[in-house]
């Protein structure tokens, strides 16, 4: 548990791979306290970051996580800003650099953004004095996601030491993967990552040497707590690391057959969005086991904690 005199000590969120397992516990904790808020039956909405200007910068196409901060900053009474890249000055030619330093001019206190170069969070938190979150870059990280999985998984086990946990498919390209590793593996869960030697790679051991690597789903399946699906990434050329349609969805699809393997009681994932009938099919993702809609229900009060906590690192409860 946290302590009173705990101080949450990041000025921004760009990855997981900063946190310590006490900066995850107090997210987690604080997260708890706004899904009450979030749960009422009337008022959800906290004067947290009341006078506060939030500006959400999507430079890649995203429905959950955006609409997800934005509800979070909403319930959390903040003054929000909508940045469309496509409208933007980028479009002429601006630098990514010039666009923040010219927001960064209009004193925002936060920046949510979503960019498909990895680092660009890094970079621009050295040029500015808002904190800013990372909500996706590249196939680097995607810290909000990964800490929305830790609170379901938490909430369904109790606890995330221990835990089995299988992610499976495409993890070449996912940033969910990465951040998921940095987190389950800061807080004790047993990981096993799952796909075809193409969409697998071993360097990965160099980084997360306490992680083991399969290519056989069915032998992995029986142990697992839960079983994290991933999209394959056609957009970012998945296609070309597969031999044909069929034999991927033979060997890792997670489909009713598969299920039978699995235990009784497993907890399914998918970060969305599904390709569904390819990694997953529709009566496993709609299936009893799924959480799946409950990963979206959490994302919610998990994004206002990390943007309270950010601007106030002392934590107190919801006020
Ligand atoms: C993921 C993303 O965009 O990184 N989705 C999400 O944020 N919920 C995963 C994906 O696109 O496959």
């Amino acid at each position: 548990m946290t302590s009173d005199r705990y101080v949450f000590p990041h000025r921004h969120l760009l990855g997981i791979e900063p946190l310590s397992q006490q900066d995850i516990t107090m997210l987690l904790d604080q997260a708890r306290a706004f899904e009450e808020v979030c749960e009422r039956p009337e008022i959800k909405i906290v004067p947290a970051l009341r006078k506060r200007l939030i500006v959400n910068l999507f430079f890649e196409n995203s429905t959950r996580t955006r609409n997800s901060f934005e509800i979070a900053e909403k319930r959390l009474s903040a003054e929000i800003i909508n940045f469309d890249a496509d409208t933007s000055s980028l479009s002429k030619g601006e630098t990514l650099v010039d666009t923040a330093m010219n927001l960064e001019a209009m004193h925002p206190d936060l920046i949510v953004m979503r960019h498909s170069a990895p680092g660009a969070h890094a970079l621009l938190s050295r040029h500015m004095k808002a904190s800013i979150v990372n909500a996706g870059d590249g196939a680097h990280e995607h810290p909000t996601q990964a800490l929305l999985d830790a609170y379901t998984l938490r909430k369904r086990f109790g606890k995330l030491d221990g835990i089995k946990i299988a992610i499976v498919g495409d993890i070449r390209h996912s940033r969910v993967v990465r951040s998921n590793l940095w987190l389950l593996t800061k807080m004790g869960a047993k990981v096993t990552l799952v796909g075809p030697p193409t969409l697998l790679p071993l360097e990965m051991k160099a980084t997360w040497p306490m992680v083991d690597f399969s290519y056989t789903l069915d032998d992995v399946l029986p142990e697992q707590d839960a079983i994290m699906m991933l999209r394959a990434q056609f957009e970012r050329g998945t296609g070309a690391f597969i031999p044909g349609q069929g034999e991927y969805i033979k060997h890792y699809q997670l489909n009713a057959a598969r299920m039978k393997r699995a235990r009784k009681d497993v907890a399914v994932m998918h970060p969305g969005p599904m390709n569904r009938g390819f990694e997953i099919t529709s009566e496993v993702a709609d299936g009893p086991n799924n959480v799946i809609l409950d990963q979206v229900t959490n994302g919610v009060p998990v994004r206002m904690s990390v943007l309270y906590l950010l601007c106030n690192p002392h934590g107190e409860q919801v006020p």
